[in-house]
Formats: C-alpha cells, sequence, structure tokens
C-alpha cells in the first residue's frame, strides 16, 4: 500500500476523512504520519486519536524557509512517504522542495482555480457576488495554487448565503473530494506528466469536476 505523509497547520478536518477513508478502505493507502507546523494544531490530535506518529516542525525555529524544509524532508524520508498532501497547511513552500516532490504533492484550495488563489477566497467570493463557488485539488508547483487540477467540487451561491454559510458549504465538499481524488493517486490512476493530468492513461482536458 502506497505510504502517505499528510502536512497540516490547523484544525485538520481534511485529515480527520483522510484518516477515516484509509481505515474503512476507501482509500488503498497508509497514512504514515502527519507534520505540523504549528505545535496547536488540533491536527495533531487527530493524528494521535489514530495512532498515526507526528511531528512538530515549528517554521519559527529556523533560520528561513529552506532549512525548515531540509527538517521536513528529512521526516518525509524517514517515514518513506511517497505521496504528499497538504491539507490546510499554511506555509508557502519553496521551488527547490516543490519541484523535488514534483507528481507527489497535492493540494486542497478552496476556490473553483485559477480564481481565487492565497487566502481569504469565501469573503472574496461573497465580495464579488459569484454564484457558483467550490474547491480544486492541485498538484504542488512552484507557483502558489498554481499546478494542475485534477478535480473540482462545485457548489452554487445564494444571494442570502453569509461567510459562515460559505465556508460550510464548501468544506463539505473538501471533505467529498479530497478522499476520492487521493483513493485515485493511491491506485495509482493519476499522473503528471509535464504540467499536464493524466487518468487512467487519458490526458484531462479540464480537470475533473462535481457538482454536488
Ligand atoms: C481548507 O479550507 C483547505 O481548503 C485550506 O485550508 C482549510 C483546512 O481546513 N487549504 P482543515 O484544517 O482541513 O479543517
Amino acid at each position: 500500500m502506497i505510504r502517505i505523509v499528510v502536512l497540516v497547520s490547523g484544525d485538520g478536518s481534511n485529515l480527520q476523512q483522510l484518516i477515516d477513508s484509509c481505515h474503512s478502505g476507501r482509500i488503498r493507502a497508509q497514512i504514515v504520519g502527519v507534520v505540523s507546523n504549528e505545535p496547536n494544531a488540533y491536527g495533531l490530535e487527530r493524528a494521535r486519536l489514530a495512532n498515526i506518529p507526528t511531528q512538530v516542525i515549528n517554521h519559527r525555529e529556523y533560520a528561513d524557509r529552506a532549512s525548515f524544509e531540509v527538517e521536513v524532508t528529512r521526516v518525509i524520508q524517514e517515514w518513506k512517504a511517497e505521496l504528499i498532501l497538504l491539507a490546510g497547511f499554511m506555509r508557502v513552500l519553496t521551488p527547490a522542495f516543490v519541484n523535488r516532490y514534483s507528481g507527489q504533492m497535492i493540494n486542497i484550495h478552496p476556490s473553483l482555480l485559477p480564481a481565487y488563489r492565497g487566502l481569504n477566497t469565501h469573503a472574496r467570493v461573497l465580495e464579488t457576488g459569484d454564484r457558483m463557488h467550490g474547491c480544486s485539488i492541485h498538484f504542488v508547483t512552484s507557483d502558489l495554487d498554481a499546478g494542475a487540477v485534477i478535480a473540482q467540487a462545485v457548489t452554487n451561491v445564494l444571494p442570502t448565503d453569509d461567510l459562515a454559510h460559505v465556508t460550510q458549504k464548501v468544506r463539505k465538499l473538501e471533505h467529498h473530494i479530497y478522499p476520492l481524488v487521493v483513493s485515485w493517486l493511491a491506485a495509482g490512476r493519476i499522473a503528471l506528466l509535464g504540467n499536464k493530468v493524466y487518468l487512467d492513461g487519458q490526458e484531462l482536458q479540464s480537470p475533473i469536476c462535481i457538482y454536488l
């Protein structure tokens, strides 16, 4: 079974879905460790409750990004991970780190990329008045939130929706789509060649789109 490391910084609700999906067999993989740059991230507690090894690598204790990443790399190697999942991991990664794990590292982002890269996506969607919103799973490249998108889950935004509603709706989508995409990766069905995504050997012309 493929060995997965999950990088978190916060609550870890996506991590929880991934843990549960590995336990149920929906994802045929083993989460061999969870890394957090935040010592108090609740995601660490979720991992401990599931008997998954954890490692805190507090970025504040490192002189620069590169030395922080040396430690992250050391831990990933120690755990012999083959797939790296960013799940609410709030550190920008250097091109050297990203290139090292090209095709092996994915992220979940709370917008329909390429729209709304960066932070505060839900507030920005509401401000613009968009009626469609969602989340994207993409390969990580050195351009922030700009790697090839594998899949997106889409929901509507009602005129009555406030920030809490939208956040909750998109989080629900995330919890559905992240385990689904990871199950495909774990089964060897998804590959990145150049900056193109392949599913079962066929190049995707656009991201797989799920309306929920
Ligand atoms: C999610 O909205 C994810 O899209 C973003 O950070 C949030 C993490 O939530 N990258 P959680 O820690 O998984 O609950």
